[in-house]
């Protein structure tokens, strides 16, 4: 069943009226997490609410109740759904009040669903997607995980509607992420993926990522790549709560290696689905 909580209770889903004060509905003025459940059990909740707390510290945003109990509401709703393979949605609002662009003294928002994940088609993990390269028109705080999405909604629907599945931002002739997922590269053997500043968000999927490459020795360069250097990696492949670990068979219509998913990417995605899939039997 799905599952909605708004400010301080379960409400009937689809029911919750948001105030057209809502700073969140009219500036954009809020943050959000997304976090997957494997068999009920939240995926690195303990990450995610961490980088909530760093993007409500950057934003001067004071959240409406203190981590330990955001995870409880999270635990709670993941019950009551009883979706074992979920995606928790959660966003901050910084509350309600007359249109103002300075921060009012208010109270701050939660609003949150739990809904069936609904992750990418099968083909996708065994072919690859296709993604196209964009300008990153973003703001300079890609590190804050902001409800203000436009530029990447933006970046989506015109990758779409090109037919293609993801966005590759490009900013000064390097690659930053993609419009809701970090990309990574492999070349010679190596991991590539951009460094962690803030032209893009720290995915806690990254994270995942990157410890199991050291666990599996797979040598590890955090270093900015331009976008040429990508398209002649020999495999590339995206990450994000959603997606997992998603191969990239073209870019732009010119194929990556040899237009399929590589093994180092296989072996990363294999190693993520067994990490999460331990998560079910403990
Ligand atoms: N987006 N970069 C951007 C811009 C993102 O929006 C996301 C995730 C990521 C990957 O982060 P993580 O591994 O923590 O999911 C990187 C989420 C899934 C979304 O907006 O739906």
């Amino acid at each position: 069943m799905n599952i909605d909580f708004y400010i301080d209770r379960f409400v009937e889903p689809g029911r919750p009226m948001v105030p057209i004060e809502d700073r969140g509905y009219q500036f954009g003025d809020g943050i959000y997490e997304v976090i997957r459940a494997y068999d009920g059990v939240p995926f690195m909740v303990e990450e995610h609410l961490f980088r909530l707390e760093r993007s409500a510290a950057a934003i001067h945003l004071q959240l409406p109740f203190p981590r330990e109990r955001i995870s409880e509401i999270i635990d709670e709703a993941l019950t009551r759904s009883g979706i074992p393979n979920a995606i928790v949605y959660f966003q901050i609002s910084r509350g309600s009040a007359p249109r103002k662009h300075q921060f009012p003294k208010v109270d701050s928002v939660m609003a949150l669903t739990v809904r069936p994940a609904s992750p990418p088609p099968r083909e996708k993990y065994s072919e690859g997607i296709s993604a196209t390269l964009l300008t990153d028109e973003r703001w300079a705080n890609c590190y804050i995980k902001s409800i203000n999405l436009l530029p990447n909604i933006i970046a989506k629907d015109r990758a779409v509607a090109g037919g293609h599945d993801e966005a590759i931002f490009v900013r000064d002739g390097h690659v930053t992420e993609g419009s809701s997922s970090n990309v990574f590269a492999v070349k010679g053997g190596a991991l590539h993926t951009p460094p962690v500043t803030h032209w893009i968000l720290n995915g806690i999927t990254r994270m995942a990522v990157v410890k199991l490459a050291g666990d599996m020795d797979i040598r590890l360069h955090e270093e900015d790549f331009r976008p040429e250097w990508l398209v002649s990696a020999d495999e590339a492949f995206i990450t994000s709560t959603t997606a997992e670990v998603l191969p990239i068979r073209a870019i732009d219509d010119k194929p990556i290696g040899e237009g399929r998913p590589g093994p180092v990417t296989k072996k990363l995605l294999a190693a993520f689905r067994d990490q999460t899939g331990s998560l079910i039997s403990k």
